[in-house]
């Protein structure tokens, strides 16, 4: 079982032992064949937060991927664990110590590609999630304050990536998101796999509209076409709404796409 002093907690039905040696953790699941997250974090009380309710949570429970997280104040230094510094050169804020991130680093041990959570990095996009899905996991590395010492980031050769272009607090929601997205494309983990053949992105396209019951709603029918029967028909109709959709909103996919 774990305890407040083990820097690794597991989540996941395989997963309810924690240990100080994290790879055995993940070598256990290897065989078995689960896909796993490492988190590095320092709020692992923020873990598994969303991706422990509805789909992510079930297939965590059945075991279909688990998820470690690394406390990095438990590699923290001195009496207090510090994990921060002041910035070398002056400014605002702290930044996290390479001493530390590598402590932490090792623990979680080789065999995933690291990933640092930060602005700075490649944008984040489904191309990206059935990457990290095709695998067998992914560590990912949540900064807070200033960020991480750049020099852990290169001797590691961690690969930065970013939510979006905009400021967080610390990576831990970029990191609920991307394995969001990553962890529904395992298989078993949706219940319909045909569903994310069709959603946005998977085909370069945003997706078509949905409607549902009721037939009108504030005096708005849906269109007639999704109520003719007509699958050849529905299928055209969707795939011009998809296009126009995305030619309107995305011109950067469209010019893909039509490329
Ligand atoms: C306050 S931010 C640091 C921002 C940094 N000083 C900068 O200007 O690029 C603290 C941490 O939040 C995370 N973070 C912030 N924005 C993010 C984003 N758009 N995508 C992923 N992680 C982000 C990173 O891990 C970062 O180290």
């Amino acid at each position: 079982m774990t305890d407040e002093t083990s820097p690794s907690k597991s989540h996941g039905r395989l997963t309810m032992r924690a240990s100080l040696r994290p790879r055995d953790l993940m070598e256990d699941v290897v065989v078995r064949g689960a896909w796993v997250a490492q988190v590095i974090t320092l709020l692992p009380e923020a873990f598994p937060g969303v991706l422990g309710a509805s789909l992510t949570g079930r297939a965590l429970g059945l075991g279909l991927w688990r998820l470690d997280t690394i406390d990095l104040r438990t590699f923290g230094l001195g009496k207090h664990r510090n994990v921060d510094d002041t910035p070398a050169g002056g400014g605002a804020g702290m930044v996290l110590r390479a001493d530390v991130v590598d402590a932490a680093l090792r623990a979680a041990g080789p065999g995933l590609p690291v990933v640092y959570l930060s602005p700075r990095g490649r944008r984040f996009d489904q191309a990206m999630a059935r990457q990290w899905a095709a695998g067998p996991g992914v560590t990912l590395l949540c900064g807070r304050f200033e960020g991480v010492d750049q020099r852990v980031l290169d001797h590691h050769a961690v690969q930065e990536v970013s939510l979006g272009d905009f400021v967080l607090t610390g990576g831990e929601l970029a990191a609920q998101a991307m394995l969001d997205a990553t962890v529904r494309l395992l298989p078993g983990v949706l219940g319909n796999q045909a569903s994310t053949e069709e959603e946005s992105f998977s085909e370069g396209l945003l997706e078509h509209p949905h409607y549902t019951r009721p037939a009108e709603w504030q005096g708005r029918a849906i269109p007639a076409v999704l109520q003719s029967g007509n699958h050849a028909e529905i299928a055209k109709w969707r795939r011009a709404q998809a296009e126009a959709i995305t030619a309107e909103r995305r011109p950067d996919l469209w010019a893909d796409f039509k490329g």
